[in-house]
């Protein structure tokens, strides 16, 4: 019996969706442990692309288990749209769905009030960039004890009640926010709306917890996948350029309702570069045509928005500080095709703030954005060969890359990864033997 848990090690996409579709070939079951539809998770499966936001990414093993976590915050017609695109490709076919009855439900006034921050901040200089899902909104619902959760829309009459209560509060807020009072009719259809995909929902609820504990009890492989990237933790991350959850690994015990004890391996993922979308400090941005260059090879563009990502050079300090909040065990790198074609690579070893060298970013995020990188200059090498199974099929000066970002890093890499497809990975060690 082992548990995995997988997490961004950086600002997500790192390649996570990937990872988890490899792992999940040893699994029995995937649980899905943050966020909601902000995350976009690509698998290529021999040239075929399935994007998850909600679904886990172990989706495309038939017969796996795939649960979302209680505290997960799930938008019900998203999700409904996501297992009928999974039905049509034959998966999903055989009660593989369990979704967290604690889970907390996405309304359309939580994407409303998210949009309506992001233009009001903008305005004065100061948005997050969101993914305008709605995710801050109905977190802070749930904080405030006033969320609408999976197991409600069993209950009209407390939908009704709960939606009734937020919006007292929030119509105000929408009005100062330059937003339009919603109508009687909009609030009915909304609640309506919801009902109604809560009761094609209802087949795939259930007790999460209990579920994912007795399978680890029954001595089964569980793989948790995280969402984002540790650097955009709650409380970890590069406040207030964060989403509202706990990305790092712990968030997968908060999530699922398992104890630190039954954790057995961390795998954090990283690109061999690094990328960030939305607003937030990011010392070893790549400004100009070299971004877009790596922007262009690396195909960096939101899965969920579509927004150009902002590019950088790896930043070991940033690196060191996602290993340590996770306690990862392993890492997988990811995309060091991408590099391929270029005369040299940099990467961050250090940072340079107020005369002094930091291994690991500063906690203001003022000061993370005075802070100087300090680059070591790597010799490029050519394109990679998509079919190299092991690291001996690298070219030297690839290989120097990964040994030396390795080494500075402080954990071994159990896989790198050369393309996007499953087929295009080197793997190096098994995160559950
Ligand atoms: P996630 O959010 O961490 O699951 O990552 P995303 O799916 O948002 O972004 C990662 C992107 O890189 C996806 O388009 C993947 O198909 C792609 N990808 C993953 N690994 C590799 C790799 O090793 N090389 C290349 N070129 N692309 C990769
Ligand atoms: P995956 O799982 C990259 C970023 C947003 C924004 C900040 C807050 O695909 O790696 P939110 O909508 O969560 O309130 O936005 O967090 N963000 C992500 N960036 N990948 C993601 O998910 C992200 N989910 C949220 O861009 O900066
Ligand atoms: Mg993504």
């Amino acid at each position: 019996m082992s548990v995995v848990i997988v997490v961004g090690a950086q600002w997500g996409d790192e390649g996570k969706g990937k990872v988890v579709d490899l792992f999940t070939e040893r699994a029995e079951m995937v649980v899905r442990y943050g966020g909601g539809a902000n995350a976009g998770h690509t698998l290529v499966i021999e040239g075929v692309k399935l994007v998850t936001h909600l679904v886990p990414s172990g989706v495309c093993h038939p017969g796996k288990a795939c649960v979302l976590g209680d505290g997960m915050v799930i938008d019900p017609h998203t999700l409904l749209d996501e297992i009928k695109d999974c039905q049509s490709r034959g998966l999903l076919m055989r009660n593989e769905l369990l979704i967290g009855l604690g889970a907390h439900v996405i309304l359309p006034y939580h994407k409303l009030l998210d949009g309506l921050r992001e233009d009001h901040s903008a305005k004065r200089g100061k948005s997050i960039g969101t993914t305008r899902r709605g995710i801050g909104p109905a977190y802070e619902a749930k904080a405030a004890r006033k969320g609408v959760r999976m197991r409600d829309l069993a209950k009209p009459e407390r939908v009704r009640e709960l939606v009734a209560a937020n919006l007292d509060e929030m119509i105000p807020l929408i009005q100062y926010l330059g937003g339009e009072t919603p109508s009687k009719s909009d609030i009915s259809k909304w609640i309506d709306d919801a009902l109604a995909a809560g009761d094609k929902l209802r087949p795939y609820t259930g007790d999460a917890g209990r579920y994912v504990d007795e399978t680890i009890k029954a001595g089964k492989h569980v793989l948790f996948e995280g969402a984002q990237g540790c650097l955009l933790d709650l409380d970890h991350g590069t406040y207030p350029y964060v989403t509202s959850s706990s990305t790092i690994a712990a968030g997968a015990c908060q999530s699922a309702g398992i104890g630190p004890t039954r954790v057995d391996a961390v795998v954090g993922i990283t690109k061999a570069y690094a990328t960030r979308v939305g607003e937030g400090p990011f010392p070893t941005e790549i400004p100009g045509e070299a971004g877009d260059r790596l922007r262009k090879a690396g195909g960096e563009f939101g899965a969920t928005t579509g927004r150009p990502r902002r590019c950088g050079w790896l930043d070991l300090p940033a690196l060191r500080m996602g290993v340590r909040l996770s306690g990862m065990t392993s890492l997988a790198l990811t995309k060091l095709d991408v590099l391929g074609g270029l005369g040299e690579v940099s990467v961050c070893v250090a940072y340079k703030l107020d005369g002094k060298e930091l291994d690991e970013p500063p906690t203001d995020p003022e000061d993370i954005a005075r802070a100087e990188p300090v680059y070591r200059k790597f010799p490029g090498w050519d394109r990679l060969p998509s079919e190299a199974h092991d690291i001996a099929d690298l070219p030297t000066s690839a290989r120097a890359y990964v040994d030396t970002i390795q080494g500075m890093a402080g954990v071994p890499f159990c896989l790198v990864s050369v393309g996007p497809d499953r087929a295009e990975t080197i793997r190096l060690s098994d995160p559950f033997a």
